[in-house]
């Protein structure tokens, strides 16, 4: 199946989505994106993962990232689903605070390997795969994950790794298991002691481990 491997540039798309008719790279701009797919509209997981990502969706906004849904059925249903998924969050007066894509001919899903084996619909028609990507202001894929059907998504991880993702853009760091932003960050494997030393003010200090090899090397931003 056809899929994309980081660093690829994200294909720049047209669909029909619920604010009209986009073409990815100039709905994104200069922003970050994610765009998280769905199996189905009006299934329950499919709901509460919507409903977490409107009610933290300034979260995104304040990262610079903009937000884009995509699931296989039509904008009609995606609309209708929409006002379901406001209502879950008890803000039924609210509109979804990002589109989300008509995949209905389930073109992109192949075009991005989203489709999942697994789980097929009432006529035997696979469903998409819960996908993440995150595209750089680059336009380039910074990071995948899927997930099947069955399991619902943690949006506080997926704004964990935004964090890293923007941080490691920016500074030659790399963020340990479970970093949060404010938390020590680890100076890459191919800076030399003489380079970490001379772009780390605030010190680099190292882990001793059996080895004797200097490659737990610390620092505070
Ligand atoms: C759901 O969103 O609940 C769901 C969708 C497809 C398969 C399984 C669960």
């Amino acid at each position: 199946m056809p899929g994309l491997l980081l660093g690829d540039e994200f294909p720049n798309f047209e669909a029909e989505t619920t604010i009209g008719r986009i073409k990815f790279h100039d709905f994104l701009g200069s922003s970050w994106g994610i765009l998280f797919s769905h199996p189905r509209d009006f299934t329950p997981v499919c709901t509460t993962e919507l409903a977490c990502a409107a009610k933290i969706s300034d979260q995104f906004k304040k990262r610079g990232v903009k937000m884009i849904a995509l699931s296989i059925d039509s904008v009609e249903d995606h609309r209708n689903w929409s006002k379901d998924v406001m209502s879950f969050n008890s803000e039924a007066e609210s509109a979804l605070p990002f589109p989300i894509i008509a995949d209905d001919k389930r073109e992109l899903a192949v075009l991005l390997g989203m489709l999942d084996p697994d789980e097929r619909d009432k006529d035997g028609m696979p469903l998409t795969a819960r996908c993440v990507f995150v595209v750089g202001p680059d336009k380039k894929l910074k990071l995948s994950i899927l997930y099947p059907a069955t399991t619902g998504r943690n949006f506080d991880e997926i704004l964990r790794v935004i964090d890293s993702l923007q941080l490691t853009a920016q500074k030659k760091v790399a963020t340990p298991v479970d970093w949060k932003p404010g938390d020590k960050v680890m100076v890459i494997p191919s800076l030399s002691e003489a380079e970490a030393a001379a772009l780390f003010p605030n010190g680099v200090t190292t882990k001793e481990v059996p080895s004797g090899k200097k490659y737990l090397r610390y620092t505070q931003l």
